[in-house]
This record gives C-alpha cells, sequence and structure tokens, in this order.
C-alpha cells in the first residue's frame, strides 16, 4: 500500500532543504532564512539561517492573533493535591508576558542563562515561555535531582536568575526545594542574581532578604512586555541529560529549527489537528516534557493537559483514564512504566470501563523498550493503536515512529516502526561499515540532522563532537545499538554506553559509580542497570572494599545508598548494592559491566574469552541471587 510517509520520507533525505523549507512557511518569521540548512561549521548542522523569529510569539500570540484566544492552552490537573485549572490562550499570553515583565526588572535580557527547578504547576510553562519571549535560555531541572546535581547544572549554565517553586508533591510527602538550592549555591559557588518563588500552599518557603522574591507580588507589580526577535539559530534552552559520566550534557537547543519540528511532528508523527487535546505524561524535567508537554503542542494550537500525578495511587489506577474523559482527550503520550504500574494495579482494566473514553483515538509510547506484554495489554484493554517511538534528548523529537500523520503501518510488536522524515538511519559496525538487514550494531544517523537536532553541548563543543560525532564521520551516533529487519522496521536494543533507563528516567551508571567510589571503604565498584519489572532497568551495585575493613557490609551497603540519594537524588531508585571480593574483568582489566547485566538477568551468555577469572562470574551470581537476579 502506497503512503504519504514513502514520498515525505524520500523528499526529506534527497531534498532536505526544499522539504523543511516548505514546512517552515507555516510558521510566522519576522525575516526570512537565507539559507534553510547550513554545514559550514560541520559536524553541526544550522537550520534557517539568518531568520529571526520568536518561539513564544509563535507558540502563543500568533494563536491569540488567529482567534483562539478563548480556547484551553493549559489544562492542569493536579490530582495529588485536589486541584484543577484551565488557562486559555488569551491568558496564557498574558501570564508570560507579564512573566517576562519580571525578568525584564531583574536585568533578565537576550542570551541570559534562567534555571527553572519547579514542580509540575502552569506557571513553569508560564517561565519557560517568558523566557523564550525575550530571548533568555532556560534550562529546567528535573524536581527529583539533589543539590549536587543541581549545581553541576548551575556552575555551566551560570544563570541569572532561578524561578522556583517552595516545594514539590511526591506521594506521602513533601519536599521543600528552597534548601536543596540554598545547598547546590553553596556547592557550586555560583550564586544567581535572583530567584522568583512560586509559593505553594502546601509548604511555603521563607524568602531571603534581597535575593528571594515572591512570584505573585513581582508579577502583580510587573509590566507586560512584547517578544523580541531572535535569530533561528540563538539558543532557546539547554537541557541537561546523563552522559556516561557524573559530568551531564548540557544540550541546546535553537528556536528556529526546533520550532519547525516541533509543529510538524504534531500532524506528521501524532495525527492531530489543531484545537485537539493531547496529553503528554511526564515532567518538564525532562524533553518529553519541554517538547510535548510545551512547544509543540502549543505552537501547533492544541490544548496541553498538564498532570501533577502518577499513574497510580493518585488516588487510583483509573486516574489516566479520569483525566482524559474529562478534558475529551484525543492521544496520551507517556513511557511505558506508567502502564506497567497500571497493568499491575489493574490487570483486568477495570478502571477502564468506568470511563468515556469516545474522544480517545491514540496512545503513544516511548522514553524507554516498549516491551511488547505491556504493548499487547495496552492494545487489548483499550482497543486503540498504542504507537511505540524513538527518540532521546538530543533530538528533541522521534527519529523513529509510525508517523500517523503519513498513514498508518502495521504494528510490529518490538519495534518503534520506521525512521521519521528527515532521520536517514543507519546501522554500522565497530569498522563504520554499514550492516546487513538482521545485524545489531550501532544506530546513527547519517548528517546532516534534521531540524531541532542538537546545535552543540553548551560550553563544550569539543565534547558534542567527540561524544557524538567522532566514532563515525559523517553520521551522529545515537547510542544505541538496533537493527533493520526486511521490511524496514528498526528495532532499538539498548544502549551501548553507560546509561541506563529507570522508569522513563535516562541516568548514568558512570555517575553511580563515581559516587560509590567516594566512599571511605570501597576499593573498587561497578554499576549496572538489571532488568526491573515495573521500572524497565534499576541500578545495582558492586563493591569490592578496601584491605582491612571490616565493618558490616549491610552498614557499607546502607551508606552508598544513602549517597547516591543525597547526590543524584531518589529519582536514581539506586536500593541495592552488594559487597564481592573482586570484579570480573578482562586481561587488561576492563570491568565485564555487560556480562555481569546478562548474568544478571539471567540470559545465556557466551563467556568472555578475554576474561581474567571465570571463577569471578560465580560469585557475581551467588551476590545477585538473594537480590532477587541472576535466576536463569
Ligand atoms: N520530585 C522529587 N522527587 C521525585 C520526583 C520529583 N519530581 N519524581 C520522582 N521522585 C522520587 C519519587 O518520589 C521516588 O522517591 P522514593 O525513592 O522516596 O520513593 C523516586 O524519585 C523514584 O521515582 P520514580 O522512579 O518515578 O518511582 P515511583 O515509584 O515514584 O513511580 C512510576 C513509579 C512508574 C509510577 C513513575 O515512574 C511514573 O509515573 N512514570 C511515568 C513515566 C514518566 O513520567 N517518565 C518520564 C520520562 S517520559
Ligand atoms: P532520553 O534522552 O532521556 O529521552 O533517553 C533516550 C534513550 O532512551 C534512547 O537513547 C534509548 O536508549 C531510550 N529510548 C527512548 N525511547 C525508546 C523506545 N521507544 N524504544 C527503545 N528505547 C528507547
Amino acid at each position: 500500500m502506497k503512503r504519504a510517509y514513502d514520498e515525505a520520507y524520500r523528499r526529506s533525505i534527497e531534498d532536505p532543504a526544499g522539504y523543511w523549507g516548505e514546512l517552515a512557511e507555516a510558521m510566522a518569521w519576522t525575516k526570512r532564512w537565507d539559507r534553510v540548512f547550513d554545514t559550514s561549521a560541520s559536524p553541526a548542522t544550522h537550520w534557517f539561517v539568518g531568520a529571526e523569529t520568536n518561539t513564544c510569539w509563535n507558540a502563543v500570540d500568533r494563536h491569540v492573533e488567529a482567534g483562539r484566544g478563548a480556547q484551553p492552552a493549559i489544562v492542569w490537573e493536579s490530582p495529588i493535591t485536589g486541584a484543577s485549572r484551565i488557562i486559555t490562550f488569551a491568558e496564557l499570553k498574558k501570564q508570560v508576558a507579564t512573566f517576562a515583565g519580571v525578568l525584564r526588572k531583574h536585568n533578565v535580557v537576550k542570551g541570559d542563562r534562567v534555571l527553572i527547578y519547579m514542580s509540575a504547576v502552569p506557571e513553569a510553562i508560564v517561565a519557560m515561555l517568558a523566557c523564550a519571549r525575550i530571548g533568555a535560555i532556560h534550562s529546567v531541572v528535573f524536581g527529583g535531582f539533589a543539590a549536587a546535581e543541581v549545581a553541576k547544572r548551575l556552575d555551566d549554565a551560570t544563570p541569572r536568575l532561578v524561578v522556583a517553586t517552595s516545594c514539590g508533591i511526591e506521594p506521602g510527602r513533601i519536599i521543600a526545594y528552597m534548601p536543596i538550592l540554598e545547598e547546590s549555591f553553596r556547592l557550586a559557588g555560583h550564586e544567581p542574581e535572583g530567584v522568583i518563588v512560586l509559593q505553594r500552599e502546601q509548604q511555603t518557603a521563607e524568602l531571603k532578604a534581597g535575593r528571594d522574591h515572591d512570584w505573585n507580588e513581582e508579577m502583580a507589580a510587573a509590566k507586560a512586555v512584547d517578544w523580541v526577535p531572535v535569530a533561528a539559530t540563538d539558543p532557546l534552552y539547554i537541557l541537561y541529560t546523563s552522559g556516561t559520566t557524573g559530568k551531564p550534557k548540557g544540550v541546546v537547543r535553537d528556536n528556529g529549527g526546533h520550532m519547525v519540528a516541533m509543529h510538524w511532528s504534531m500532524k506528521g508523527v501524532y495525527d492531530l489537528d489543531p484545537g485537539d487535546v493531547w496529553w503528554a505524561a511526564s515532567d518538564i524535567g525532562w524533553v518529553v516534557g519541554h517538547s510535548y508537554m510545551v512547544y509543540a503542542p502549543l505552537l501547533h494550537g492544541n490544548t496541553t493537559v498538564m498532570f501533577e500525578g502518577k499513574p497510580v495511587g493518585t488516588p487510583d489506577a483509573g486516574v489516566f483514564w479520569r483525566v482524559i474523559a474529562d478534558h475529551g482527550v484525543k492521544a496520551l503520550f507517556t513511557a511505558p512504566t506508567a502502564f506497567r504500574a497500571i497493568k499491575k494495579e489493574d490487570p483486568k482494566g477495570e478502571w477502564i470501563g468506568k470511563y468515556d473514553l469516545s474522544k480517545f483515538v491514540t496512545l503513544f509510547l516511548a522514553g524507554e523498550r516498549a516491551d511488547p506484554d505491556t504493548v499487547q495489554w495496552a492494545e487489548r484493554m483499550l482497543d486503540r493503536p498504542v504507537v511505540d517511538h524513538w527518540w532521546q534528548t538530543e533530538t528533541g523529537w522521534a527519529m523513529a515512529g509510525n508517523c500517523l500523520g503519513l498513514g498508518r503501518f502495521p504494528i510490529k510488536h518490538g519495534s518503534p516502526t520506521k525512521p521519521v522524515p528527515g532521520y536517514a538511519i543507519e546501522i554500522l559496525g565497530e569498522d563504520g561499515k554499514k550492516l546487513p538487514d538482521g545485524t545489531i550494531g550501532d544506530v546513527c544517523v547519517k548528517l546532516p540532522l534534521p531540524p531541532s537536532g542538537l546545535a552543540t553541548l553548551w560550553n563544550n563543543r569539543q565534547g558534542f563532537i567527540d561524544s557524538y560525532m567522532a566514532d563515525h564521520p559523517g553520521y551522529y551516533k545515537t547510542g544505541d545499538a538496533g537493527y533493520f529487519d526486511e521490511d524496514g522496521y528498526i528495532y532499538i536494543m539498548g544502549r551501548t554506553d553507560d546509561l541506563i533507563n529507570v522508569a522513563g528516567h535516562r541516568l548514568s551508571t558512570g555517575g553511580m559509580e563515581e559516587i560509590l567510589s567516594k566512599h571511605q571503604d570501597v576499593a573498587e565498584c561497578a554499576v549496572i542497570g538489571v532488568h526491573d519489572d515495573l521500572k524497565g532497568q534499576v541500578p545495582v551495585g558492586f563493591m569490592v572494599l578496601k584491605a582491612g575493613v571490616n565493618r558490616p557490609n549491610e552498614e557499607i551497603v546502607k551508606e552508598v545508598v544513602q549517597m547516591v540519594r543525597d547526590e543524584i537524588g531518589a529519582v536514581a531508585s539506586f536500593r541495592q548494592a552488594t559487597v564481592v571480593h573482586r570484579l570480573p574483568k578482562t586481561r587488561s582489566g576492563k570491568i565485564l559491566r555487560r556480562t555481569m547485566r546478562q548474568l544478571a538477568d539471567g540470559e545465556t551468555f557466551a563467556m568472555p574469552p578475554t576474561i581474567d577469572d571465570p571463577a569471578i562470574l560465580e560469585e557475581i551470581g551467588t551476590a545477585l541471587k538473594p537480590l532477587g537476579y541472576a535466576k536463569g
């Protein structure tokens, strides 16, 4: 069957300038581009060079001017606090313009960085858009990160201002954000000039005179300001993501290319029309939150649902269906882990039948491998297409998917379907040669990366080249391993580096190892991601103690668990570690983490020929059994 996809994909690869140039016409620009894309700073690709625009103007003001002012822009549902709110595009414009005035009053100018550390409230979206309005660069930090992680981002982005909520709200506990920020300022040695604090009634913060300012008071006193034109290539935001070490990578996203890709994807990938209600159940601290809670739906004139709660327990496993029914949500996008949580609580889908889901058309999954069991369960329960798609912080949108706006392909479980227009995906071997169908290798994208692809890493162009572009010249290396089948469907099998995916959150085991090594009794260590039925993966640590240490192992384990919680945050879900006499290594001293993971997951594996001493694996297996692993 012929689909619009085939022609769109062919053209996007053969004539990227023509393809994206036409799609860019849907956006408003104050100055047209000189070139659709430019590779003179190769391996970076710059899109819409010479053009000027404003992302906030396109996402907010443009819709009010076009008569969408009364349409809800944001539906906020907070089952964890029992609150909800609807904000129209006209109201959003007012709030964003006023908060832009607050930023201006605090001397934030174009190019300045603003760090946002907020729970899931609409004001977080307002703060992001207000930065975009005046050309400031926002850097949102996920609320589950501890002070040391916030400090790394402060150090690198050196924001002039911080915008925060007084607290975050998790089931059964409230997390005061100001002490975390205070500690992060101390650790970073960079204190912003000001902190704007949105006081939440669940726990207010004490404000430090001269530095901290109350959001509401500032808003009441501020004058609304208009958007300013920025270069299409100017940064819109920096979003830090886990790399292979403890130092996060600051992915830099531009304004113009990002805007065009976001806008196109709402129809092309998700098949939504302006006015439709859309829900990405994520957090603005992650790329899914940036792209699909904020920018893409608003740029496309959709209503976006912002959800402060969990798929289960706030108050029950029916909350997703209740929100979908109440607001007529047409499509939901979440991580498979959310569905595993629902399936565990409500295996027969009894909650689903209690709500009117007649407007609900499609479920989209991404963020981690969509295991066929979960996908099939969701299909059976919902009787709707369940569409997996694959992407990363670095790209900001899907690299592979079943592009519903271009004609749906039959779904093959375990595959996110086909490359999305713009992405010339190839599977390469270690020698850089293209591998035949069915053979696993490095999943790479032939340059240029399409619009929205990272322009560089903040303050670290060399890191950008080394991490992504150096291994396979002329290609962007995704860091995932995968293969194509004979029908051109792609399969993403896991990372080729030390990143793991815990409940859809991307984390660095290397970063955790750095923390464990700091413990006074630890001589060396390894952290691996092992299979978990709910979260997909969870980290497990192995420690070899220094000679002469004779404290109980349990005490040391407890301490390192706390250290990871204190330094990375609760989100790391690091709860398990064990003491061993030695770590399995190659004869050249490389720790065999992959073999350890296979052993833990009960997979059959071939003994690595370079292993120094196979007997060590037996001890690792014995240490894993009491933790519930290595059952194979
Ligand atoms: N602020 C502070 N702490 C946070 C937080 C936040 N924004 N988000 C999570 N945490 C904490 C949790 O409270 C938990 O703390 P605990 O160790 O004291 O229990 C810890 O971080 C781990 O959180 P999480 O991995 O989310 O586990 P969970 O058991 O709380 O919930 C799920 C499990 C599956 C329900 C949950 O991960 C979920 O809803 N996932 C949906 C998918 C998603 O949002 N993915 C994001 C990328 S698309
Ligand atoms: P993040 O940058 O946090 O979005 O994490 C990106 C990583 O998550 C990818 O490199 C993959 O390893 C993994 N990932 C995201 N979506 C999928 C998917 N649909 N299938 C398999 N892995 C995925």
